[in-house]
């Protein structure tokens, strides 16, 4: 695995480590079906390079840690649980809990859980490869400009830092600004004819939440929740799960918020899919025209003239390690090198 240097020693990490620190929940683990809102977890046990192999240069593409409901989201998550609370009496007790909820989540922003996934990552990442930053060789970090993206990438900093004992004290030397002017290559705004993925979340929306939304109204007599309703509530056990973790020094515990009571592993499982939906048909390889794998085309580039020590075309000086930014509208880059699927997502067309 001998690849090319830079000019500048890269740090990299591929998301595939085990959270040890992250305790599992309770009783079930629906945290993985939570599509883009699931907390980081490992596909598969971390393995080190095999014998005779070396690492000399890393790349890490990490998103943002763990966060708020978009504006967007939370709008319609409120007016779920509103429809909720506005009715008189509930016929199932796992409904009662509505009786004192307030609502009090943020908009956007890192949590606390999501500040501490990054510093945990940023001490894996120094435990992996630090031992390849050197003084000539500094990590370079960059960051896209959302708020939440700039304080995971400054958290990531700091897990590094302390993981080194403060021989290393990284920070982010390139921000780059989200507005639609700028040629951001780690944000996914970069192809105008982008089609989405409504068509095909709709489509499934329509399939899977009728019978879940039926039961939430006799439940709650009068609500009259669409099925619209029921996927932001389902959305919300995972916001509010979050938002609700304890991070004490590094242990951190995740509770299931009792929104997820409502709801079954299957149903998750469904809730899931919508995610795997919306992600390949919008900007993953069933996107319309094609145009999905366009969107990572910066971040490749620049990719590659790193590996090859060449300069990028959007950008100068080679920019380096990055937080991927999840854009506002659930839409999130998958990076162009992600191979084309052998088949459309079948479960829909089915
Ligand atoms: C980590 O993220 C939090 C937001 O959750 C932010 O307030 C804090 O400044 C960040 N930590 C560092 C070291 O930048
Ligand atoms: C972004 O890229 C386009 C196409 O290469 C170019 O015309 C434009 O000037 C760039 N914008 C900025 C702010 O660099």
């Amino acid at each position: 695995m001998k690849l090319a240097v830079g000019a500048q020693q890269v740090l990299l990490f591929l998301l595939s480590w085990t959270p040890a620190w992250l305790s599992p929940p309770p009783r079930r683990d629906i945290t993985r079906s939570w599509g883009a809102y699931s907390p980081f977890f490992s596909v598969e046990p971390y393995r080190p390079p095999p014998r005779g192999c070396l690492v000399d240069q890393v790349h890490i593409l990490e998103r943002h840690g763990a966060r708020f409901p978009t504006l967007g989201a939370g709008a319609r998550i409120i007016s779920a649980v509103d429809k909720l609370q506005s009715v008189s009496r509930y016929t199932d007790r796992r409904l009662e809990f509505l009786k004192t909820f307030e609502y009090q989540l943020g908009v956007a922003d890192l949590v606390p859980f999501g500040a501490l996934q990054s510093r945990k990552s940023g001490e894996v990442a120094y435990s992996r490869y630090g031992h390849l930053v050197t003084k000539d060789l500094p990590l370079f970090v960059r960051s896209s400009g959302g708020q939440r993206v700039v304080d995971s990438a400054w958290n990531w900093t700091a897990g590094f830092a302390t993981a080194s004992r403060g021989v290393h004290t990284p920070t982010i030397s390139v921000i780059f600004p989200e507005n639609p002017e700028f040629n951001n290559t780690l944000d996914d705004h970069n192809c105008p004819n982008a089609g989405t993925s409504t068509a095909q979340t709709t489509t499934w929306l329509s399939i899977f939440a009728p019978p879940i939304t039926h039961r939430l109204n006799l439940a709650a007599p009068g609500a009259g929740l669409l099925d619209g309703d029921t996927y932001a509530l389902m959305s919300l056990c995972a916001f509010h799960s979050v938002a609700a973790a304890t991070a004490r020094g590094s242990a951190l515990t995740l509770v299931l918020s009792p929104f997820c009571e409502l709801f079954t592993d299957e149903e998750f499982a469904d809730f899931e899919y919508a995610m795997d939906l919306d992600k390949y048909y919008g900007t993953g390889p069933g996107a319309y025209l094609g145009l999905g794998r366009v969107q990572g085309v910066g971040y490749t580039t620049e990719l590659l003239a790193r590996l090859t020590s060449s300069h990028t075309p959007l950008s100068s000086p080679l920019p380096g390690p990055k937080n991927e930014h999840e854009h506002q509208h659930h839409t999130r880059r998958r990076p162009a090198h992600v191979p084309a699927q052998p088949h459309a997502l079948r479960r829909l067309l089915a």
